[in-house]
């Protein structure tokens, strides 16, 4: 059964501080976030995972040749064996995050045999001159965009920057690209902003809501087909 699962990057620095956009580190518990996922994501897509496996220094995927692209040839040597065992040919499994570092990092905790790919139509919603600046540094500065903002989340665009609208059209080919992949489970670790627009999509949810959808930190959201269209299941591992 094909899953997708949904999560934002681990807490950042700029999270921290409330400054939006940036490309930003992980905070402490951010990095934190990113080891729990590893382990949750590790636990449900390859349960046959044998101990061994998890032993410091050994990764029998890494030193399998052929993990990596998928197309496996099978070969019975120790080395196979130990690969299928850490799930290298168990379920297909692929990781999409940004280009932005807070992604990539929260994925860097992922099992080794994952195929993973940073999409630049995945990096958080562009603030524009407003990048970097706090909710409160934009009302100051900027106080009609601020009040425009409120007025019409959906439409606004930020000043040299985007607005929701514009993301909705540049996440096309990913959201297209979601709709194909109908035999591998699939991550995304993305952004608030572009989880909004995948979920609403996903979801049909009418594009005004889009920019309130709850999509909380340090949480994964498990989607599964079925024939009335995707049920959720949500988790969170207290971090
Ligand atoms: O605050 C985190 C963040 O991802 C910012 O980088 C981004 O500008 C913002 O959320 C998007 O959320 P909203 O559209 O509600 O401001």
């Amino acid at each position: 059964l094909r899953r997708v699962y949904l999560t934002r990057h681990g807490e950042s620095v700029f999270n921290l501080s409330g400054q939006l956009g940036g490309d930003s580190d992980l905070s402490e518990r951010g990095v934190a976030y990113a080891r729990a996922l590893g382990q949750y994501l590790r636990k449900k897509l390859f349960p046959a995972e044998s101990p061994a496996a998890e032993s410091p220094g050994m990764d029998p995927c890494a030193s399998h040749p052929t993990s990596e692209g998928g197309a496996c040839v099978a070969t019975a040597t120790a080395a196979a064996v130990a690969a299928v065992s850490a799930g290298c040919w168990g379920p297909k499994f692929e990781v999409w995050t940004s280009t932005l570092s807070r992604t990539i990092e929260t994925a860097s905790h992922l099992p080794p045999a994952t195929m993973k790919y940073s999409w630049a139509a995945l990096d958080e919603l562009d603030a524009g001159l407003c990048d970097g600046l706090t909710y409160a540094q934009v009302k100051e500065r900027y106080p009609a965009d601020f009040a425009a903002r409120d007025d019409d989340k959906l439409n606004y665009r930020y000043p040299e920057g985007e607005s929701y609208r514009d993301v909705l059209l540049r996440l096309e080919p990913v959201l297209l690209a979601i709709e194909c992949r109908t035999s591998e489970n699939l991550l995304i670790v993305g952004h608030q902003a572009i989880l909004r627009c995948v979920y609403a999509w996903m979801f049909g949810i009418p594009v005004e809501s889009m920019p309130y959808i709850e999509i909380p930190l340090h949480g994964v959201l498990e989607l599964t087909p079925t024939p009335a269209g995707w049920s959720e299941n949500r988790y969170s591992f207290g971090i």
